[in-house]
């Protein structure tokens, strides 16, 4: 079976393997979605007909919700899947749960998976459409995509923009979704953390690597601050989560030693208190709740563009209204 795409190929598995125009044509796609979400009513037909599985192995608040917001309001049919309450706890495969899902006649399945390549593996072996919603360390295309959105949304363009990400960049699919997406399309990038949260070799992907956060936020025009994925360390990475923040953390007043104002990101979930600070998550340079809100927008052109949509969106957008 063929699926129509709109030159994206049929899954979204990475930023790694898009081109820099197929990264800009996915944010100015966005674009005209923002706005529907604004509507009294939030919806247009574009994925009328469509029948979308969300299968969520890992927990997520944010990138769950937002997939399927976006899938409702592109009118297609959604259902639910985590691994709890499902027959992957009497121990089925994920190909085998995948096959009797596409038994059913589904057109796309958005995962998110503990596993590293599980995107990748399924997308290999089932005719719908894969969309990674997070894949163990590799990759968050989706959070890429919004993080750049935000980015371009308060300065305009992000050649020669300089991003550090801060925090646990070992265990961060987020990290590695942004470095391949802002560095296509031409920002700088760095990566601060102790040496134990810095993957080795990391420079060879083209960014520069700080160990001390003042260093980071003197260089900077934007931080992308990560928690610690504890869940995802199996030995002591740092020494106290209290140390930690007196080292690493962004605090108020590290920032206003900095040479200019930066703008302050975090995929979320948060841990106040340990990489970021309230007065700074909350504070007027955050634009943490705008990530949040672009992802809706991110997601739905994502959808869209899958699903064989042209990049003009003009007819798409039409309200429930105006059809
Ligand atoms: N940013 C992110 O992926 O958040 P969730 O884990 O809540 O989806």
């Amino acid at each position: 079976m063929t699926r129509p795409t709109s030159g994206f190929g049929k899954d979204l598995v990475g930023l790694e393997p898009l081109t820099a125009q197929q990264i800009r044509v996915i944010l100015d796609t966005a674009e005209p979605f923002k706005e529907i979400s604004e509507r009294r009513i939030k919806k247009v037909p574009v994925l009328r007909g469509k029948t979308i599985v969300n299968l969520f192995f890992e927990a997520s608040t944010r990138t769950r919700v937002s997939f399927e917001f976006a899938e409702k309001r592109l009118s297609a049919d959604t259902v639910n899947i985590g691994a709890s309450g499902s027959s992957v706890q009497k121990g089925e495969t994920l190909v085998d749960t995948a096959r009797n899902l596409e038994a059913m006649r589904i057109d796309m399945v958005v995962i998110r998976h503990w596993a590293s390549g599980a995107a990748a593996f399924l997308a290999e072996r089932i005719p719908s459409h894969v969309i990674n919603a997070g894949d163990g360390a590799h990759e968050h295309p989706t959070q890429g995509l919004l993080d750049i959105l935000t980015l371009r949304d308060h300065f305009g363009d992000i050649e020669g923009l300089k991003v550090c990400i801060v925090g646990d960049v070992l265990h961060s699919r987020v990290a590695r979704s942004n470095i391949f997406g802002l560095l296509k399309l031409g920002a700088e990038v760095a990566v601060c953390g102790p040496r134990t949260l810095i993957p080795r070799g990391i420079e060879e992907l083209g960014v520069e690597v700080f160990t001390r956060v003042e260093d980071a936020i003197e260089w900077s025009d934007a931080l992308n601050i990560l928690r610690l994925q504890l869940e995802r360390m199996k030995g002591g990475f740092v020494p106290t989560l209290r140390e930690y923040n007196r080292v690493y953390g962004v605090t108020l007043p590290r920032l206003e030693a900095a040479p200019r104002e930066l703008l302050i990101l975090h995929p979320g979930p948060m841990n106040r208190g340990v990489e970021i600070d309230s007065d700074v998550a909350d504070g007027p340079h955050s634009v943490i709740l705008q990530q949040v809100t672009n992802g809706v927008a991110v997601r739905m052109a994502v959808l869209y563009l899958l699903a064989g949509g042209a990049p003009d969106l003009a007819e798409s957008a039409k309200s429930e209204e105006d059809v």
